[in-house]
C-alpha cells in the first residue's frame, strides 16, 4: 500500500482547490439562491481540463487516472456541488461511456466536445415511474430499419437544459426485458426533443435539473450504444463507475464544512475559551476528522481498483454509501459547530447541509448501494 499521491495527482489537486477558492466560492451563494447554473465556470473548468479528466488526449481529455478525478473532485466539491454534480456526470457517466463503448465515429462526434464541455453531457435513465427499479424504463425506441423513433419522459435529468449531448436509455423490446433496452445518443435540438420543467431542488440549486420529453424523436441507429440489447448493462457499468465520483462529492462537500468548522472554532470564543478549547467540540471535531479519512480511503480503493482495471463494483458502492452518510453527519455537525451562524447562508455549512443529501439519492439510493453490496458478498 502506498498512501503518497504522485506530483502529477498533487498538481491537479491543487489546481483544483485554486480554481475553486478563486472562481467558484464568487457568487456560490448567489447561484445557489437563484438556482442559477455556472455556465462560465463550466465553461472554464472544460478549458482547464476538468470536464474529460480521464479521456484519452486523442479526443480532447486529460488522459489522468480515476484518483486525480476523485481528488479534483472533492476540491470542487468542497466549494460548489453543483459544479462538481455537473463535472461528474459528464466525466465518469457520459464521457467515459462514450469511450469505454463508444464506436470511433461516435467518439469523433461527440466524446471531443464533451471532454472539453463544449458540450455538456447529460446521462438520461430515471423516469417519473423508473427511479431505482431502473429496468421498468417506459421511454421506447422503436426499430424503424435506419433509426429509432424515440417517445417518452425522463425525469431528474442533471444538466438537463445546459447539456448538449443526452445519452438516453429506452426500451426496444419489452419482452426481451433488461436485455431489450437500447442507449442512445440524443442531440439538443433534434425534432419532438423538448427540455421539460426544471426542478426547484433542496440543494445543488446550482445545478439545472430537468424533465426531457421526447415525441416521435427519430435517432439514427448509428447513434445506438454498442450492440442491439446493450442499453441496461451499459447503464449499470457506466454507473458502477459513476458512483465513485459521487461518492467524492459527498467527500468533498463533507470536507469543506469540515474545514469551515474547525476555522470557525478556533476563532469564535465563548465562555472565555475558543470553542476548539471545549472538549465536546473537539470530540465533534475528532469524529467528523475520522469519518472524511474512512471515507477516503473507501473511494481511494476503488479509485484505485478502477484504474488497476480490477473489480471495483462492490468497492464504489461501498465509497458511495459511507461518503454520503458521513456528508450527512459531518454537514449537520458543522452547522452545530457554528450555531446560530450556521443556520444562515453567509457561512455556506447550512448549503452543503442541503447539498449533502442529494448524494444519498442520486446514482443510486444508499438502499440500492446496499443491494449492490450485499449482492457481490453473496454472489
Ligand atoms: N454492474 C453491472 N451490471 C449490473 C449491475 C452492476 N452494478 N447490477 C445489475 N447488473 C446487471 C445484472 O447482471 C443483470 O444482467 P444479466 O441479466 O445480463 O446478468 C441486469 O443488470 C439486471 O440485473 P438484475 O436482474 O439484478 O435487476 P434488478 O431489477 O433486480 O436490479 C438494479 C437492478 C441493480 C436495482 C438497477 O436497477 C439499479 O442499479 N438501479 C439504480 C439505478 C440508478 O442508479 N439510477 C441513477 C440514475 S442516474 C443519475 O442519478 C445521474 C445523475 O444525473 C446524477
Amino acid at each position: 500500500m502506498n498512501f503518497d499521491l504522485s506530483e502529477e495527482q498533487l498538481a491537479v489537486q491543487q489546481a483544483a482547490r485554486d480554481f475553486a477558492q478563486t472562481e467558484l466560492l464568487p457568487g456560490v451563494i448567489e447561484r445557489d439562491t437563484h438556482q442559477k447554473f455556472p455556465t462560465e465556470q463550466i465553461k472554464k473548468m472544460g478549458e482547464l481540463g476538468f470536464m474529460g479528466m480521464m479521456v484519452d488526449p486523442k479526443y480532447n481529455g486529460g488522459g489522468m487516472d480515476t484518483v486525480s478525478y476523485v481528488l479534483a473532485m472533492e476540491e470542487i466539491s468542497k466549494v460548489d456541488a453543483s459544479a462538481s454534480v455537473c463535472m461528474s456526470v459528464n466525466n465518469s457517466l457520459v464521457a467515459w461511456g462514450l469511450e469505454k463503448y463508444g464506436t470511433e465515429e461516435q467518439k469523433k462526434k461527440y466524446l471531443t466536445r464533451v471532454a472539453t464541455a463544449e458540450a455538456i453531457g447529460a446521462f438520461c435513465l430515471s423516469e417519473p415511474e423508473a427511479g431505482s427499479d431502473a429496468t421498468s424504463q417506459r421511454t421506447t425506441a422503436e426499430d424503424k430499419g435506419d433509426h429509432y423513433l424515440l417517445n417518452g419522459t425522463k425525469n431528474w435529468i442533471t444538466n438537463g437544459n445546459s447539456a448538449g449531448v443526452y445519452l438516453v436509455i429506452a426500451q426496444t423490446d419489452a419482452e426481451k426485458k433488461h436485455k431489450g433496452i437500447n442507449a442512445l445518443i440524443v442531440e439538443k435540438g433534434m425534432p419532438g426533443f423538448v427540455i421539460g420543467k426544471k426542478e426547484d431542488k433542496m440543494g445543488i440549486r446550482g445545478s439545472d435539473t430537468h424533465s426531457l420529453m421526447f415525441t416521435d424523436v427519430k435517432v439514427p441507429k448509428a447513434n445506438r450504444i454498442g450492440e442491439d440489447g446493450f442499453g441496461f448493462s451499459f447503464a449499470m457499468n457506466t454507473l458502477n463507475g459513476g458512483r465513485i465520483g459521487i461518492a467524492s462529492q459527498a467527500l468533498g462537500i463533507a470536507a469543506g464544512a469540515y474545514e469551515l468548522a474547525l476555522k470557525y472554532a478556533k476563532e469564535r470564543k465563548a465562555f472565555g475559551k475558543t470553542l476548539s478549547q471545549h472538549q465536546a467540540i473537539q470530540f465533534m471535531l475528532a469524529d467528523m476528522a475520522t469519518k472524511i479519512d474512512g471515507a477516503r480511503l473507501l473511494i481511494h480503493r476503488a479509485a484505485l481498483l478502477k484504474d488497476q482495471k480490477k473489480d471495483f463494483v462492490k468497492a464504489a458502492a461501498m465509497a458511495k454509501l459511507y461518503a454520503s452518510q458521513i456528508a450527512q453527519e459531518v454537514t449537520t455537525d458543522a452547522v452545530q459547530i457554528h450555531g446560530g451562524y450556521g443556520y444562515v447562508k453567509e457561512y455556506h455549512v447550512e448549503r452543503l447541509m442541503r447539498d449533502a443529501k442529494i448524494t444519498q439519492i442520486y446514482e443510486g439510493t444508499s438502499e440500492i448501494q446496499r443491494m449492490v453490496i450485499s449482492r457481490e458478498l453473496l454472489r
